[in-house]
């Protein structure tokens, strides 16, 4: 990373914790890349995407903003996709379909995607969900 960047911060606890502090409609976009997929059953209500986290997300996003999540496990892009269509406040509205295959325009591959695809999941979702 550049040490020209001066307007990075990072935050190291839970995510949820710092969205629920942070005002309306105050940022322009939210990038959630590979969060742990939690593959058993018993797990699933670890992962970061739920009704609560959702409702926290588009709370926070400006009208029109997007909210991009990536994954390579095919359960957690289809458990996302479901609870995003329980969430009036997000629209899903892919240009054509197999759209949430092609990366993001200046996508850089990220640390887990590279890793991924070393094992052989050589397949990505790239959703891009909209703020009502
Ligand atoms: C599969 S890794 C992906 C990391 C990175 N986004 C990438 O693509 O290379 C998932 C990361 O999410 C972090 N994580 C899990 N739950 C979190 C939470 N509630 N808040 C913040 N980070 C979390 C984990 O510590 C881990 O570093």
């Amino acid at each position: 990373m550049s040490n020209r960047l001066k307007n990075i911060r990072l935050y190291t606890d839970d995510a949820y914790k710092l969205l629920c502090k942070l005002p309306d409609a105050s940022l322009d976009e939210i990038f959630l890349l590979y969060p742990d997929p939690w593959p058993k059953t018993r797990h699933h209500k670890r992962r970061f995407v739920s009704p609560t986290t959702l409702k926290e997300l588009a709370r926070v996003l400006k009208p029109g903003c997007p909210f991009f999540f990536a994954t390579d496990i095919e359960d957690y892009a289809n458990w996302t996709l479901a609870h995003i269509l329980e969430t009036p406040e997000f629209v899903f509205a892919p240009s054509h379909p197999g759209a949430w295959h092609e990366p993001y325009q200046g996508w850089q591959a990220t640390r887990y995607e590279k890793k991924a695809r070393r094992e052989g999941r050589m397949l990505s979702y790239y959703f891009t969900f909209r703020r009502a």
